[in-house]
């Protein structure tokens, strides 16, 4: 099984930046590399369909599995709805955490009124995988979903409009709040950096729940070790990196070294000696 003794090099990915919500959490564990990549040139992710999501999903993992990784962290709601089980199954000896399970239980812990929202990418809510999770813990809930495909573009672009933002917020927060709900989930990694304006249209009554912390302590949770030790964080995007360091500096608030990563012209023959070699082991 997942030995926790193994656990020092991680993967992630993610769309774009939303991932790094999860990367700085992650920073305060008993881990030394991580490789974050950004699949800048398939974003966003909300807006490809399932079997597209599954595919940009997939050859990240592969070329991880080529940097020899640990455990992968899928930073990203969109790609755990709808790849996460497909990646464990190909992947069996690897530990893979996504953003949905751990937080749909923590939700259904925090609520009081038992009537939660969902904000999410267009492509996660259409595969109800929160809203179905929720109600698996516990039927009697009331779960109310809302599509928000305009705010990761709205986040990735880079200059940010705050008008813009503030109003499909409202659009998209209005409908919830008539519903009296008392938790919210923030369902896309990119939403934590919009916490702020959100709380301002929801106020205190409303609980944000949102995941990078349940899976820093998922994964804490296997590794042990000094977390004082020096860390290695290598950023690939597979487009436009100079655009993702500069909105990754803001962010983490330290200035990154970002590689262009083309998964299509990525050696191919080294994805698959690697492959073939976890088969001859299993
Ligand atoms: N940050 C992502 C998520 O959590 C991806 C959003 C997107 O690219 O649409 O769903």
């Amino acid at each position: 099984m997942h030995s926790a003794k193994k656990i020092k090099r991680i993967g992630l990915f993610d769309s774009g930046v939303g991932g790094l919500t999860v990367l700085k959490e992650l920073l305060d564990l008993p881990l030394t590399d991580f490789i974050y990549i950004a699949d800048s040139a398939n974003a966003p992710y909300g807006q490809k369909t399932p079997e597209q999501i599954l595919q940009f999903s997939t050859s990240i993992t592969q070329f991880l599995v080529t940097q020899k990784i640990d455990a992968l962290v899928i930073a990203c709601h969109t790609s755990s709805a709808l790849a996460l089980p497909h990646l464990q199954k190909m992947f069996p000896e690897l530990l893979i955490i996504g953003t949905i399970i751990q937080t749909m239980l923590h939700t259904t812990q925090q609520t009081k009124n038992g009537r939660i929202g969902i904000m999410a990418t267009q492509a996660s809510i259409n595969s109800h995988l929160h809203k179905k999770e929720l109600l698996t813990i516990n039927p009697e809930l009331d779960v109310f979903e809302v599509a928000c495909p305009k705010l990761v573009p709205l986040i990735e672009t880079s200059e940010k409009d705050m008008q813009q933002i503030e109003d499909a917020l409202q659009e998209y927060l209005l409908p919830l709040i008539a519903q009296k709900i008392d938790t919210l989930i923030l369902g896309c990694t990119h939403y934590p950096l919009l916490a702020q304006e959100i709380k301002k249209i929801v106020g205190d009554e409303i609980t944000l729940v949102a995941s990078e912390k349940i899976i820093a302590q998922t994964l804490g949770a296997h590794c042990i070790g000094n977390s004082e030790q020096q860390k290695n964080i290598t950023f690939y995007a597979t487009d436009a990196p100079e655009v993702f360091a500069q909105k990754a500096q803001l962010i983490l608030g330290a200035a990154v070294a970002v590689t262009h990563l083309d998964l299509n012209t990525y050696s191919h023959s080294e994805v698959e000696s690697q492959l073939n070699l976890s088969n001859t082991i299993l």
